[in-house]
């Protein structure tokens, strides 16, 4: 018997960022809208916890214990007192290490379906403690549609969303690394009062109404500086999605990967192309959201 679950990827809205803390995180205001594209997580009982994975970005994915798929069964296993011995296979259509929160919902959907697997039953508070455990955007992976994360961003209010919002993604050549971004944010905000993270009462009323332009207008990503600091050619990438008639163009969470707000569908498959011919990213891919969370689709 196996299970597969099926989990979005996500788009940070705002993602306002406060000073350092002393644990070496920062208090985010970071407001999530999980986005259509997604990673298929299949478990099967085996002899041992292995992993292994398929799909355009495949060989970027650490097979070994560093994957959050593989922590997840461990941690679930571990407090159950149960062997984590599962092979996990990854289907995976989201970029890696590209800001929209890929490896997350790798752990969130190895979570729900080793819990499905094993017949643990576990209560969505306690899934949720565990996704915290795991990583900081892991809890929306599992949530998915619209959420305001606070404290590092593992503390989720839900949010209500009025509509479809339509968006074109251009993936970058490489990954950028989190802790690297974080630490490029401190560099750059040295000798700097940094606000209070909070989130925006325009965005959230935008996402509200499912009004595009609004939005469009209220989209803010305190990491951008340092994303382009770290990868200047991101700025032709931005610009090029502009000037195909994007609303708004955004790095996505961390980066490296772009995100343009579009009016819809049709509007998203011309900035794609556009994008793509601009020879400034590696591929271009259109998704619209909110979307659903992490989901059993088969077995279970
Ligand atoms: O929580 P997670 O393990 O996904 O975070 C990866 C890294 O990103 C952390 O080690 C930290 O360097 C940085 N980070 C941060 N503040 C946050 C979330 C992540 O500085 N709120």
């Amino acid at each position: 018997m196996s299970v597969t679950v099926r989990v979005p990827a996500k788009v940070n809205v705002q993602l306002a960022v406060g000073g350092v803390r002393p644990d070496g995180y920062h208090d985010l205001a970071n407001v999530f809208l999980a986005v259509g594209l997604y990673d298929e997580v299949t478990v099967e009982r085996a002899g041992s916890l292995t992993v292994t994975c398929d799909g355009p970005d495949a060989g970027q994915v650490p097979l070994d214990r560093t994957n959050l798929a593989a922590r997840a069964a461990e941690l679930l296993a571990a407090r159950h007192g149960i062997a984590p011995d599962v092979h996990i296979h990854i289907a995976k259509d989201i970029p890696v290490a590209g800001g929209m929160a890929g490896g997350s919902a790798d752990g969130a959907g190895a979570l729900l379906a080793c819990d499905a697997l094993w017949g643990l039953g576990s209560s969505r508070a306690e899934l949720l403690a565990i996704c915290a455990e795991l990583g900081s955007d892991v809890p929306f992976s599992l949530v998915g549609g619209a959420a305001l994360g606070t404290g590092r961003g593992e503390h989720l209010t839900e949010l209500e969303v009025g509509g479809t919002f339509h968006w074109v993604f251009a993936m970058a050549d490489g990954g950028l690394s989190t802790p690297v971004v974080f630490g490029e944010f401190d560099r750059l905000t040295e000798g700097v009062a940094v606000p209070e993270p909070a989130a925006s009462p325009a965005l959230l009323d935008a996402l509200r109404t499912g009004d595009t332009v609004a939005l469009a207008g209220a989209l803010v990503n305190d990491l951008q500086p340092a994303a382009l600091s770290l990868r200047p050619a991101l700025g032709a990438t931005l610009d090029a999605g502009t000037a195909a008639g994007a609303l708004a163009a955004l790095v996505s969470g961390s980066g490296p990967t772009t995100a343009f707000l579009v009016k819809d569908a049709e509007a998203a498959r011309g900035v794609a192309e556009a994008l793509v011919a601009s020879g400034t990213c590696r591929a271009a891919r259109v998704a619209a959201g909110p979307a659903a969370g992490a989901r059993v689709v088969s077995g279970g």
